[in-house]
């Protein structure tokens, strides 16, 4: 599991994290809300190890994030990440650009990098653009090429930074299916995400973040229906559709 206890960020003088304990379970799907600038991309960076943190420590599978001793690069193939930029690399097909990091990293064959490659494509729905290029792909599709990226070194845990908020609104429903998939093949998930809907639907347990601090955490009937704290209360009656 992933778990954070206690933990601090600072920019500077800017309290950017303060004293945030949290954890999410093996299989667990958890939403992360929260204005902008509460510092929800910020933990996620801590997550990965990133970012340095000023105080606490967050725990990945037991490993100690932060500790000078583990092997990042190691622990970060546990970790996909999918931020709100696809970051393909434009020369590169779809294919390309999902089998280099199994060819670089996982130090894989051409062949078997883009056989990988390509399972990963036809489980988010784009065998069919294996030989495109990110320019000839829609938004949806690129993200879902990011999404089979991040999957294709296994990673124990998807950290999915807003990876709608790019696209144009008829695009959002093809890449949220691709995470419904992930969900239920039992894919442990650390969402950001402003796609209030979503979160209540997919999520086990939402989080909201306000200004650096963890409000509230709970299901998504508490969160949505029935906040304890009056400033969950005012950002869900804020954004609800
Ligand atoms: N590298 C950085 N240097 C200085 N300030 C930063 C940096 N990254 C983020 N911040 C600040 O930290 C706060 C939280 O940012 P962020 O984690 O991006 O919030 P969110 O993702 O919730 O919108 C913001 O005030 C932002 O301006
Ligand atoms: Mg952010």
């Amino acid at each position: 599991m992933i778990s954070l206890r206690d933990v601090s960020k600072r920019f500077g003088s800017l309290r950017v994290i303060e004293s945030v304990s949290l954890d999410v379970e093996r299989g667990e799907v958890l939403c992360l809300i929260g204005s902008s600038g509460s510092g929800k991309s910020t933990l996620l960076q801590c997550i990965n190890g990133l970012e340095a943190i000023d105080g606490g420590t967050i725990e990945v599978d037991g490993i100690s994030v932060h500790d000078k001793r583990t092997d990042l690069n190691r622990l970060r193939q546990k970790l996909g990440i999918v931020f709100q930029q696809y970051n393909m690399f434009p020369h590169l097909t779809a294919l390309e650009n999902v089998a280099l990091a199994l060819k670089v990293v996982k130090r894989m064959g051409r062949a078997e990098a883009e056989a990988a490659a390509l399972r990963q494509l036809a489980y988010v729905g784009l065998e069919s653009k294996k030989d495109t290029f990110p320019g000839r792909l829609s938004g949806g599709q690129q993200q879902r090429v990011a999404i089979a990226r991040a999957l294709a070194m296994e990673p124990h845990y998807m950290l999915l930074d807003e990876v709608t908020s790019a696209l144009d609104p008829e695009l959002v429903a093809e890449v949220l299916q691709s995470l419904r998939k992930l969900r239920t093949d039992g894919m442990t998930m650390l969402i950001v995400t402003h796609e209030m809907r979503f979160a209540r639907e997919i999520a086990d347990r939402v989080a909201f973040f306000d200004r650096g601090r963890l409000a509230e955490v709970g299901p998504p009937s508490q969160i949505f229906d029935a906040p304890r704290d009056e400033r969950t209360a005012k950002f869900v009656g804020m954004t609800a559709r």
